[in-house]
């Protein structure tokens, strides 16, 4: 027996209890499963699914329900104004992380070479070269997977001043000198409690755990990025809430000039800057 999408809708949001957003995930899993626009929860509610899509749609709530993020279920991810292919192998982009383009925005520079590290799905390095046309942008990760991911969401968001390659850090990076090198890399600590909750669970360690609190990987970059920076370059790098006042210590230990933090969407202190 199929069902029309009024019905798979209710029984979508019915079915859906482990989130706070039932009624948005049913929405975007039956869109998806339908691969129609919203429109069409207006203009057609009572049209049947056929019985391949409510298998899938049946599938794809069970999915949720036991957790999985919805981006990995849609295998897609909104980030600034692109749309990138998400993947298991790394971490699906927040909108906090957008605080950090908008702050670069804001700052009165026009940067040619861009360097952006543990790159993932490519969200800053993608982002960053569609704010900066005339810029070339480097983007490196250490999970070959991800490099492809990003590489397929260069061609997705048909973007031609970007490449990608696997590297750890700075260890396959050309020797040579960038006007901006920015990162979000892992900085939650390994005993996190949040690590065991929600959509984080289906998110690999590698992109989200680092050593020393957190910090190792924050401290690792602000450590090696100096050499790799043209004079006034700029280390722009996303942290944790409470870990501003150490990475900007951090910063200024380094010898990076007028470090600063700036804060996300919600009012939290997401990521600090220093100048070589
Ligand atoms: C927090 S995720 C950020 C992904 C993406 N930049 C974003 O903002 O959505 C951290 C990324 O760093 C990568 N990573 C972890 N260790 C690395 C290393 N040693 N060298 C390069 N990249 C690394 C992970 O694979 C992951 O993609």
């Amino acid at each position: 027996m199929t069902i029309s999408i009024k019905q798979a809708l209710l029984e979508g949001q019915a079915f859906i209890t482990h989130s706070d957003t039932q009624a948005l995930d049913a929405e975007l899993i039956l869109l998806h499963t339908l691969n129609a626009h919203r429109n069409i929860l207006f203009t057609d509610p009572d049209k049947h699914l056929t019985q391949a899509q409510v298998t899938d749609y049946r599938s794809n709530l069970q999915r949720r329900e036991a957790g999985e993020p919805v981006a990995y279920i849609l295998g897609e991810q909104g980030f600034w104004d692109l749309t990138l292919n998400v993947a298991p192998h790394t971490l699906i982009p927040r909108a906090d992380t957008e605080s950090l383009i908008d702050w670069v925005l804001e700052q009165d520079i026009q940067p040619k070479r861009i360097l952006d590290l543990g790159t993932g799905t490519g969200a800053i390095a993608l982002a960053l070269a569609k704010e900066f046309p005339n810029a070339h942008v480097l983007g490196v990760d250490l999970i070959p997977q991800a490099v492809e991911l990003a590489n397929s969401n260069k061609v997705k968001n048909q973007l031609s001043n970007v490449e990608f390659l696997q590297s750890s850090w700075f260890e396959h990076v050309p020797n040579e000198r960038f006007d901006l090198i920015v990162s979000n890399p892992p900085y939650i600590d390994e005993l996190d409690e949040h690590l065991s909750k929600g959509d984080v669970r289906f998110e690999p360690a590698s992109a989200l755990i680092a050593h020393n609190h957190g910090l190792a990987d924050l401290q690792h970059i602000a450590n090696e990025s100096k050499p790799f920076l043209n004079e006034g370059g700029c280390l722009l790098m996303e942290h944790g809430w409470q870990q501003a006042q150490e990475v900007r210590d951090y910063l200024q230990e380094c010898g990076y000039k007028n470090s600063g933090s700036g804060k996300d969407l919600a009012g939290q202190w997401r990521f600090s800057y220093g100048f070589a």
